[in-house]
């Protein structure tokens, strides 16, 4: 039987990982998997995490089963980040805690797949592991361009492609900071995405694994409010492994926003049975923590300065960057400054990233992705020394 199956080749993204561990050159620069490293090129466990699992492990009474859904009081505490408000648009929102952002995705491309839908319009490139899932869940993934050279969005590729679907068709969107683009629509662009989105009727999934590294925690989920308030229904995936740096707990949301109350039930029924058929239920740990933090107004203040304090290295990196237009004329560099979140990518081809890694210590995606928290002060220039010498 198992003879049957053809080999694989291993996530490029994920190999990268490990092809950087083994490499000896001391001053090896990582610009693979996206993870935000501080100046020191680490990525620590934040305070506010360390100080809730002290407190979580002096208080949790048992790790007894709980359910499909997962641990709802931490659900229930992010949902004022991300909605707002009026947090369930009057009863109109329910959520359940997935195994990462990854899992989120998972259960809302396999419910709408469950709901009939058979197309999903994606802006290409995107986060590779979208393609993947799409096609694992037999779902057709209709691409479309959606950057423009300058590193904006393609406003007219995006209209078009909205256009262009059909009734029940799907459409997945980043809701800020986007993977690997780094591409931000602004707040007048979101409002006509959503606006031309709810003309056409089409079902938008948004999938937000980044909020609170762009422009604020606020200010990151402009879109995602924009399509919920703007259509009677959708899906929302959202991730703390960036924001929270609880990568490797697999802590993950999904939010439902059904056309009325009542159809809540039928829906997140459906959500719970995929849940169970796939995971069963997601791991507790990183959802208790968070739930621990967001509950004391003292660790939430902890963890929104350290994630202030991320964007803000984050944007640093990214002027100085943009500041080295001058020496790589290959490249427009300055769109970095104009960009937001952990990742830009590169116009260079497979053969310059290969020579970047062999000669420079440099390690980037194949697709010229480059994770900007994996760049400090320090080794920018050593960075740019290397771009210049491959791409003239
Ligand atoms: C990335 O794109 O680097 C991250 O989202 C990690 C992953 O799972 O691919």
């Amino acid at each position: 039987m198992l003879n049957n199956l053809a080999p694989q080749s291993p996530d490029a993204l994920l190999a990268l990982i490990k092809l950087h561990a083994a490499d000896p050159r001391p001053d090896k620069i990582d610009l693979g998997v996206g993870v935000y490293r501080d100046e020191a090129g680490a990525t620590p466990v934040f305070r506010a995490i360390k100080a809730a699992e002290q407190k979580l492990v002096e208080t949790q009474e048992s790790k007894s089963y709980l359910g499909p859904e997962g641990d709802t009081g931490f659900v229930t505490a992010l949902m004022p980040y991300i909605f707002g408000t009026d947090a369930t648009r009057g009863g109109r929102i329910e959520g359940m805690q997935t195994p990462g952002g990854t899992g989120a995705v998972r259960l809302a491309l396999a419910l709408v797949q469950r709901a009939g839908a058979k197309r999903v319009l994606l802006g290409t490139p995107s986060w590779p592991n979208h393609a993947q899932i799409l096609a694992d869940v037999g779902l057709e993934m209709v691409p479309f361009a959606h950057a423009k050279s300058d590193g904006t969005a393609d406003m007219d590729a995006l209209l078009g492609a909205i256009e262009q679907s059909g009734e029940g068709d799907v459409i997945l969107l980043h809701g800020c900071c986007h993977n690997p683009t780094g591409v931000e629509y602004t707040d007048e662009q979101w409002d006509t995405l959503a606006a031309a989105i709810a003309t056409k009727g089409i079902f938008p999934i948004v999938d937000t694994a980044y909020q609170g590294l762009g422009n604020g925690l606020e200010e990151d989920a402009y879109g995602t409010r924009a399509i919920v308030d703007a259509v009677p229904e959708t899906l929302v995936c959202y991730s703390c492994d960036k924001n929270f740096g609880v990568y490797r707990d697999r802590v993950g949301a999904f939010y439902m926003v059904a056309a009325n109350s009542d159809d809540l039930p039928a829906i997140t029924s459906n959500a719970n049975a995929l849940a169970r058929a796939n995971w069963s239920m997601p791991p507790d740990h990183g959802g208790a923590v968070i739930r621990t933090i967001l509950r004391d107004p003292d660790m939430t203040q902890m963890w929104l300065d350290e994630l202030q304090s991320m964007r803000e290295r984050i944007r640093a990196v990214r002027e100085r960057l943009a500041a080295a237009d001058n020496e790589v004329p290959a490249l427009d560099l300055t769109q970095l400054a104009r960009q937001n979140g952990l990742f830009a990518m590169l116009p260079i081809s497979k053969e310059q990233v290969a020579q970047l890694r062999e000669d420079h210590g440099v390690y980037m995606a194949g697709s010229g992705r480059i994770n900007i928290a994996g760049l400090t002060m320090d080794s920018v220039d050593q960075f740019i020394t290397g771009l210049k010498a491959v791409t003239s």
